[in-house]
């Protein structure tokens, strides 16, 4: 297992790359006071052995997170622009340390949550890729989500998709408004109708609870405005149109759910940045689950298998991929190509 401060040090730099330098600033801080043994080795050495998958250092960084907006951290607050600082990046680590020394306990509980995010920005992709199902099928959409996390994203009709040029897609006055999302030769453009939605999660979070919110917010890093925007306007949608994403894991809900083909509905089975969460044992038997279920698909009951999930590493980078299966038949295609939080989604 590679060290934990290596592993900070690399999440920094991903943090860097992607428009995060407050947040690269306190883990490459967290880094180097740990190889001192300053007072982050005690309050991180109990998650050295956790698996990278588990992203100590970005639970660590939610954590700082919560305090800062839950208002326990007012002096670090001031280089949070999540919590209307100006402060910016220098400087913030010698103040998250003092609060660390402060507040070790309250940290080291928060350091075991799991990172729990629901990233709207995501919905540029699969709004795309369900254009793609209308124009291929011609038929109303039942969308299920796995690993759905508040489920924003089920509500993927209720955003604005502004393409720039005066084009403009989904609801033209949402509060979630996607500027330009798109890149590359855009998907065919037809009206959606998305009439039933579902999602699981085995911790689904509720948007209209406060912890939720909360949780939800932590994890999305603090200088990323847009997001952070993006992701208060969508729950104030999901407020208004009430989905229950169901705590369950993909397997049990995707049994039940794929039973039975639904004929006049193109069923949809998404999800985004899950697969790596999943067991191995699960993944296998989420792909079997949807294989099967293919094979009962017919032209009035198809069934598509839309994902944007992570590649593999180029040049320090991921690449992220959203792919479409469909069936009956089983053809994949490559749709696009997006950064780890969606936009921009270059369509092939
Ligand atoms: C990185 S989050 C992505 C959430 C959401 N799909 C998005 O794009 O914003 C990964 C999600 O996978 C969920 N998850 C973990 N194990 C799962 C399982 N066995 N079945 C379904 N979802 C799972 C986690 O609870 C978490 O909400």
């Amino acid at each position: 297992m590679t060290d934990l401060p290596t592993r900070f040090r690399a999440q920094a730099e991903q943090c860097g790359l992607h428009g995060s330098p407050l947040t690269a600033a306190l883990l490459y801080g967290a880094a180097d006071d740990y190889d001192g043994g300053g007072p982050l080795r005690d309050l991180l050495a109990p998650l050295a052995e956790d698996p990278s998958g588990t992203v100590p250092s970005l639970r660590f960084a939610g954590a700082l997170h919560r305090m800062v907006l839950a208002g326990r951290a007012p002096a670090l607050a001031v280089h949070y622009p999540s919590a209307g600082g100006t402060v910016g990046p220098a400087g913030a680590w010698p103040v998250a340390r003092r609060l660390i020394e402060d507040s070790g306990d309250e940290l080291a509980a928060d350091l075991q949550r799991p990172v729990q995010t629901n990233e709207v920005g995501r919905a540029a992709a699969l709004y795309g890729g369900l254009l793609h199902v209308t124009a291929d099928w011609h038929l109303p959409i039942r969308l299920l989500e796995i690993g759905a996390s508040a489920g924003l994203n089920l509500r993927v009709d209720r955003f604005t998709y502004d393409l720039g040029a005066g084009v403009v897609l989904g609801v033209p006055q949402s509060a979630v408004r996607l500027r330009e999302p798109w890149r590359g030769t855009y998907p065919p453009q037809a009206p959606l109708d998305v009439v039933t939605r579902a999602g699981c999660d085995p911790a689904p979070l509720v948007p209209t609870d406060e912890a939720d919110r909360l949780t939800l917010l932590s994890y999305v890093w603090p200088d990323q405005l847009e997001r952070i925007d993006r992701l208060r306007a969508a729950l104030r949608i999901a407020a208004e149109q009430p989905i229950t994403v169901e705590a369950l894991p993909a397997s049990d809900f995707l049994r039940r759910e794929l039973s039975t083909p639904r004929p006049g509905n193109a069923t949809v089975v998404w999800h985004s940045v899950v697969r790596q969460y999943l067991s191995r044992e699960e993944r296998v038997e989420v792909d079997a689950l949807i294989g099967a279920a293919g094979e009962r698909a017919t032209p009035d009951a198809p069934l598509v298998r839309l994902s944007l999930e992570p590649e593999k590493k180029v040049q320090s980078t991921f690449r992220f991929l959203v792919e479409m299966t469909t069936w009956p038949g089983g053809a994949s295609r490559l749709l696009a190509e997006c950064l780890g939080h969606g936009p921009p989604v270059t369509w092939q």
